[in-house]
C-alpha cells in the first residue's frame, strides 16, 4: 500500500518496515513540504503497531542535497530542520538511513539523526555549509564528532570536504556499505533492531580529543580561510561538542547558523553557488548534443600542455600527447609522470590510479599519431604563425569531425580559425596554470564556432572537473581583460601616491591571497612588457600611461624568478626595495604629480571599480553572457576572494 505524507514524501510497507522515500527534484532538498512529510512519516510509524521500523531514502541519484538554499532569508515553516532531526532521533522505533547518493548538509544531518546508516558505494557524504558561508544548522557540528571524533569532524565541517562511502565507513559515519540491494539491506537492518533501544547519535559519548592534532589541523584550516568567518565558527562549535550537552551545543549552533546565514559573506557565497549553476546555461545550446569524445590529443607538452594532459587523464580520457620531436615528447611524458607522482606523494592519487592513467597515455614526436583524436588541444608557444601552421597541418591528419581547441591567452582565435578550412570546429579552451589544479577554463566561443563544438568543449571541461565559463572573443577574453584593468588602475594608484606594498596590503586585507604587485612578480613582468611594446605604436597619446613597469623591466627586474621585480627577494622573501620606491618617486616627479596618502579603503574601492567598469564593457559587448560569469572567472582564475562574491557582485552589479 502506498502512503502519502506530503507532496514530496511517500511511503510503503515492506516486511513490516515503513520505507519512506523523499522525492523532491532536483536534489531532494529539505524544503518545508519535505520536512513536514518526513515528520508525519515518523509519527505514522510510531502510531502504527504493525510497523516495526523505518527506512528513509531518496528517489533518484541523491539522498538529500541539504536544506533548501532558496528558502534562506524567507520565513521558515515548522518543523525546522533541527526539530525534524531531533524528532527522527527520538523515535522509539529504529530508523535506518538508506543513503542512495549524496547526503550533504541537512541531508547528512538527517542521516546522523537516524539510528543506523547504510550507504550505496557511490554515496558522497559531507557538511559543505562553510562553502556557503554558514555552519550546519541542524546538529551536524554536534552529532558528527560523536561518530567520527572531534578532529576528523572538525576538519570535515570547517573545510566542507566530502567523503566517499569507503572513508565514511572507516571513520564510523556510516555503519555499512550496501552490497547490492540497498533498500532490502536497510529493511533487514531495521527489522533486526526492532524492539531494541535505538542507538541515538546524540547520546553517544565523544572520544577524548587529541589536542595537538586538533591544533595542527585548525592552523591549517584557518590559514586557508583568509578572512572567512564560517570555518573558525565551525571549529569552535565542533570542539565544544566535547565539553557540553548536545542540547546546549545545538542552541549555540543554531544561533551561529542564523547569524552567518544573514551575513554579507554568506550572501556572496550563495551568489557564487547559483552563479556556478547559471554558467552552465549557455544561450543557443538548448537541446544541442556534444560530440562524443574518447581520445584527447594535446600538442605541446610544456608546463601547460602536460598539466592539461594530467587533467584529461584524471577525467578518464585516453590521451595522445604530441610534441615537435621525439625528445620533446619524452620530456613531456616525464613531466606528466612527475605530476602524477606528486599526486601519489600527496595522497590525492593511489598507485592503481596512477597505473590506470599511464595505461591511457601515449606520447609521440609525430603529429600524424594524432589521427585518432576526437579533440586536439594545442598548447604550443603563443604565436599566431606557429599556431596557424600547426592547425593547418592538423587538418590533414585528424578526422573531419574532430574538434580543434586552442589554449591561446592573447591571440585572436577568430584569425586562427579563419586560416583553417573548417573554422566551425575551432574553439578556445583557455586553461589556467597549473592546468591540472586550477578549476577555471574559459571556453572561447569564436565567431564561427558551431554550437555542438561549443557544447563539446563545455562537456569535456566539465568532465575534467573544471568550471567552464563561456567568453566571446576580445583581447585577453574575460579574465585577462579584467586583470588588465586591475593592473592599469593599480599603476595609477602608484603614480597618485600609494606604494606597491600598501596596495598589496589593502587587497590582501580585503581577501586576496596576494596583492596585485606580488602577483605580477610571481607571474613575471616580461610578457606584459612585450605586449605594451607591441601596443605602443597604436596607443592613444592622450591616454594615461604609467611607465614605471617599463623602467623596472629595463632594469632587469622581471619578478620573483629574476630575484627582483616590484619587490626584492633576498632568501625568497618578499621585501620592500628602496630602489623601486625611488623609481616610483622619479616617475611621479617627471609627470609633476604631487603624491598624496591613499587609504586602504580608497585603494580597494578604486581597484574594484576599475574591474567592474571593465566588466560592464564586456557585458555591453556581449563578451560575457552575464555579470555572474565574470565573477566566477575572477574568483577561480585570479584569486578574487569568493566570500566577496566577485567584482561585479561586490560593486553591486548583480
Ligand atoms: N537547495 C536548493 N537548490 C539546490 C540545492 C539546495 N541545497 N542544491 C542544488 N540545488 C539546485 C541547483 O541550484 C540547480 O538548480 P537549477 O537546475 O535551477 O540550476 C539544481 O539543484 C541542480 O544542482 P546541480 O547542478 O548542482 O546538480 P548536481 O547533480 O551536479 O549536484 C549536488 C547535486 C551535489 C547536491 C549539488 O547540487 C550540491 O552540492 N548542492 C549543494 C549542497 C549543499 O551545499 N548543501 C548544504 C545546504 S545548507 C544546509 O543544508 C544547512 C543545514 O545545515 C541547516
Amino acid at each position: 500500500m502506498s502512503l502519502t505524507f506530503s507532496e514530496t514524501v511517500t511511503g510503503s510497507v515492506t516486511d513490516g518496515v515503513l520505507v519512506v522515500t523523499i522525492d523532491n527534484p532536483p536534489v531532494n532538498a529539505a524544503s518545508a513540504d519535505m520536512r513536514q512529510g518526513l515528520h508525519a512519516a515518523i509519527d505514522h510509524a510510531a502510531a502504527a503497531p504493525e510497523i516495526a521500523g523505518v527506512v528513509i531514502t531518496g528517489a533518484g541519484k541523491i539522498f538529500v542535497g541539504g536544506a533548501d538554499i532558496r528558502e534562506f532569508g524567507k520565513p521558515m515553516a515548522e518543523p525546522l530542520l533541527p526539530q525534524l532531526v531531533n524528532h527522527i532521533e527520538a523515535s522509539g522505533k529504529p530508523v535506518v538511513a538508506a543513503i542512495n547518493g549524496a547526503a550533504l548538509g541537512g541531508g547528512l544531518e538527517i542521516a546522523l539523526g537516524c539510528h543506523h546508516r547504510i550507504a550505496s558505494p557511490a554515496a558522497k557524504l559531507g557538511l559543505p555549509e562553510v562553502k556557503l558561508g554558514i555552519v550546519p544548522g541542524a546538529g551536524g557540528t554536534q552529532r558528527l564528532p560523536r561518530l567520527a571524533g572531534v578532529v576528523t569532524a572538525a576538519e570535515m565541517v570547517a573545510t566542507g570536504r566530502m567523503v566517499g562511502a569507503e572513508e565514511a565507513r572507516r571513520i564510523d559515519v556510516i555503519d555499512a556499505i550496501a552490497d547490492s540491494d540497498l533498500i532490502a539491506q536497510a529493511v533487514a537492518a531495521a527489522r533486526e533492531r526492532a524492539g531494541q533501544p535505538p542507538r541515538r547519535t546524540g547520546e553517544c559519548v565523544i572520544a577524548s580529543v587529541d589536542q595537538e592534532a586538533f591544533k595542527k589541523m585548525a592552523n591549517k584550516v584557518l590559514a586557508r580561510a583568509r578572512g572567512q568567518d564560517a570555518p573558525e565558527e565551525a571549529l569552535r562549535l565542533v570542539r565544544s561538542a566535547a565539553e557540553r550537552s548536545i542540547a546546549e551545543g545545538m542552541v549555540d549552533e543554531r544561533a551561529t547558523f542564523i547569524r552567518l546565514r544573514d551575513s554579507d559573506q554568506a550572501k556572496a557565497l550563495r551568489h557564487v553557488f547559483f552563479a556556478e549553476r547559471a554558467a552552465a546555461k549557455v544561450d543557443g545550446l538548448d537541446g544541442v548534443e556534444p560530440r562524443p569524445i574518447r581520445t584527447i590529443g594535446i600538442v605541446g607538452l610544456g608546463l601547460m600542455g602536460s598539466g592539461i594532459a594530467v587533467a584529461a587523464l584524471d577525467g578518464g580520457y585516453a590521451v595522445i600527447g604530441a610534441d615537435m620531436t621525439a625528445e620533446a615528447a619524452q620530456k613531456g611524458r616525464e613531466r606528466i609522470v612527475a605530476l602524477l607522482d606528486r599526486n601519489v606523494a600527496s595522497g590525492r592519487l593511489d598507485a592503481d590510479g596512477r597505473e590506470k592513467r599511464l595505461a591511457r597515455l601515449t606520447t609521440s614526436g609525430r603529429l600524424e599519431d594524432l589521427a585518432d583524436a576526437d579533440l586536439v588541444i594545442e598548447a604550443v608557444f603563443d604565436d599566431l604563425a606557429v599556431k596557424t601552421e600547426l592547425f593547418q597541418r592538423l587538418e590533414g591528419i585528424v578526422r573531419a569531425d574532430a574538434v580543434l581547441g586552442t589554449n591561446t591567452s592573447y591571440l585572436d582565435p577568430d584569425v586562427l580559425a579563419a586560416a583553417t578550412k573548417r573554422p566551425e570546429r575551432v574553439v578556445g579552451l583557455h586553461f589556467f596554470s597549473p592546468a591540472n589544479i586550477m578549476r577555471l577554463v574559459e571556453v572561447v566561443n569564436c565567431a564561427k564556432t558551431a554550437p555542438d563544438v561549443l557544447a563539446t568543449a563545455l562537456a569535456v571541461a566539465k568532465k575534467l572537473g573544471k568550471l567552464p565559463v563561456v567568453s566571446g572573443v576580445t583581447e585577453g577574453f574575460i579574465g585577462n581583460s579584467i586583470f588588465s584593468a586591475y593592473r592599469r588602475e593599480a599603476e595609477f594608484l602608484l603614480e597618485d601616491g600609494a606604494l606597491p606594498e600598501e596596495i598589496d596590503a589593502a587587497m590582501e586585507a580585503y581577501g586576496f591571497a596576494m596583492g596585485p604587485f606580488a602577483v605580477f612578480d610571481l607571474a613575471g613582468l616580461e610578457i606584459a612588457w612585450a605586449r605594451r611594446k607591441r601596443q605602443a605604436a597604436t596607443r592613444d597619446p592622450d591616454e594615461r600611461y604609467v611607465e614605471i613597469a617599463d623602467r623596472l623591466c629595463e632594469a632587469g627586474r622581471f619578478g620573483q624568478k629574476a630575484g627582483r621585480g616590484w619587490y626584492a627577494y633576498p632568501d625568497g622573501k618578499r621585501t620592500v626595495d628602496p630602489e623601486v620606491t625611488a623609481l616610483i618617486e622619479a616617475a611621479r616627479t617627471k609627470k609633476s604629480i604631487v603624491a598624496r596618502r591613499i587609504e586602504a579603503e580608497e585603494i580597494v574601492a578604486r581597484l574594484l571599480g576599475a574591474m567592474a567598469a571593465e566588466g560592464d564593457r564586456l557585458l555591453a559587448a556581449k563578451i560575457a553572457q552575464r555579470a555572474s560569469d565574470i565573477d566566477l572567472v575572477l574568483i577561480n582564475g585570479y584569486g578574487f576572494p569568493a566570500h566577496k562574491g566577485g567584482p561585479m557582485f561586490a560593486a553591486g552589479r548583480v
